[in-house]
């Protein structure tokens, strides 16, 4: 490229060194057109039971079950059951791609897109790909993700960073019940089958988890990714993934315009970024109120959240978050050459910098396990 030819490097070894690549993530970079993004289609789904075990099937899926509409006004204690009935996954354990690798490796036989498909997508998690999304107007958290190819495929998979490591060990007591009241959110609007309704007298496992497969592809990158699903509705117009997928989140009560305005500016973009990835259409929230409990709801289609912001002239814009990842995406497919499970291109940012790229081998950034590396090498 020109920054190969401005640094005079000719090909060969070359005693002046190259400048390391990396990667602007300013949002007026990143202004133009939206990007062709294909609809997402599910190609299958895995569930993860209460003690953190996969199975290759849909048990863990739950049914949206939301209070009548025209009832008396929600009075969820989210803080009900806490801490006695709560049971938070272990988070010292690193499971990386391991879970979607499963899914994979039982499936790579029978993936659509034709031959050779696989070899030239990129796998990781939907959350990954939140972060990518939400880089160029992100002011607080870096992130570090993990970057090998093996037969073709690009795999990513994030690194906790040293700063969100100490955040998390030493979590003040609030935001650990804060966490704990998102879940138990969920169990006050699911039921376990479908016309069934919410038993929130079980206890809050976040060992389970329901996650989806998709298919998707942004700009030339096709993509395979996975994602948490929170609920199926099974009155959505559509039977069909992911139309009838339905995210539930909770938030403080807003009580005047300017909260609204800096809810839709921070909070509702990664609320889009989430949803949008997946094509899950709908976004069901519930507003708690300072004890805790859940006194409104309100329904925000991913489809229209942009209108909420879009005369902001300091909101955010769908189109910059997904070029900057499409440009991410072109970023690594071109830093990682070689085709080597044990070789790592890691890709750091802090707010304020460029994405920069530092390369490792083997452990601890190696990700992609042995069982799989041999696998699908044979
Ligand atoms: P809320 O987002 O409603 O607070 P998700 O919304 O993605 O399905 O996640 C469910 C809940 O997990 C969240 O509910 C929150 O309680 C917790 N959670 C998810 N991501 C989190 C994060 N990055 N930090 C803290 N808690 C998180
Ligand atoms: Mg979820
Ligand atoms: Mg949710």
């Amino acid at each position: 490229g020109a920054g190969e030819l401005k640094d005079g490097v000719t090909g060969g070894p070359s005693k002046r060194s190259r400048p390391a690549p990396s990667l602007p993530t300013e949002a007026s970079l990143y202004a133009g057109p939206f990007p062709f993004y294909r609809r997402p289609s599910e190609l299958g789904c895995f569930s993860l039971d209460a003690e953190r075990r996969y199975h290759g099937d849909s048990r863990a899926l739950r049914y949206f079950a939301p209070p009548p509409a025209h009832g008396s006004a929600p009075d969820f204690d989210l803080r009900e059951g806490y801490p006695e009935r709560y049971r938070p996954r272990n988070e010292e354990i690193r499971e990386g791609l391991d879970h979607l690798l499963r899914w994979l490796l039982e499936h790579r036989g029978q993936l659509e897109g034709g031959p050779g498909w696989l070899a030239g997508a990129v796998v990781t998690w939907r959350g990954h790909l939140t972060k990518l999304l939400t880089t160029p107007y992100e002011l607080r958290e870096g992130w570090q993700l993990a970057a090998s190819r093996l037969q073709g495929t690009l795999y990513l998979s994030e690194v906790e960073t040293p700063a969100a490591r100490a955040q998390r060990l030493t979590r003040p007591p609030l935001l650990r019940e804060l966490m704990y009241m998102g879940y138990k959110f969920e169990q006050y609007m699911c039921a376990d089958t479908p016309g069934g309704s919410p038993d929130p007298s079980g206890e809050v496992n976040t060992n389970v988890a329901f996650c989806s497969v998709f298919r998707s592809r942004l700009g030339t990158h096709p993509l395979l990714f996975s994602g948490e699903v929170d609920c199926i509705d099974p009155k959505a117009p559509s039977t069909q993934p992911p139309a009838c997928y339905v995210e539930l989140k909770t938030s403080k009560e807003m009580h005047s315009p300017g909260q609204w305005k800096s809810f839709y500016r921070h909070k509702l973009l990664k609320w889009w970024a989430q949803s949008f990835l997946p094509g899950v259409p709908r976004v069901v929230a519930g507003f708690r109120d300072p004890e805790g409990s859940v006194r409104s709801f309100r329904t925000f289609p991913t489809m229209e959240m942009f209108e909420l912001i879009r005369s902001d002239r300091e909101g955010w814009n769908p189109s910059v978050c997904m070029n900057f990842c499409a440009a991410f995406l072109s970023f690594a497919q071109s830093t990682v050459t070689q085709d080597d499970p044990r070789l790592v291109h890691l890709f750091s940012w802090e707010p304020g910098g460029p994405v920069t790229v530092s390369v490792h081998h083997g452990a601890p950034y190696a990700f992609l396990p042995t069982w799989y590396v041999e696998a699908v090498t044979q």
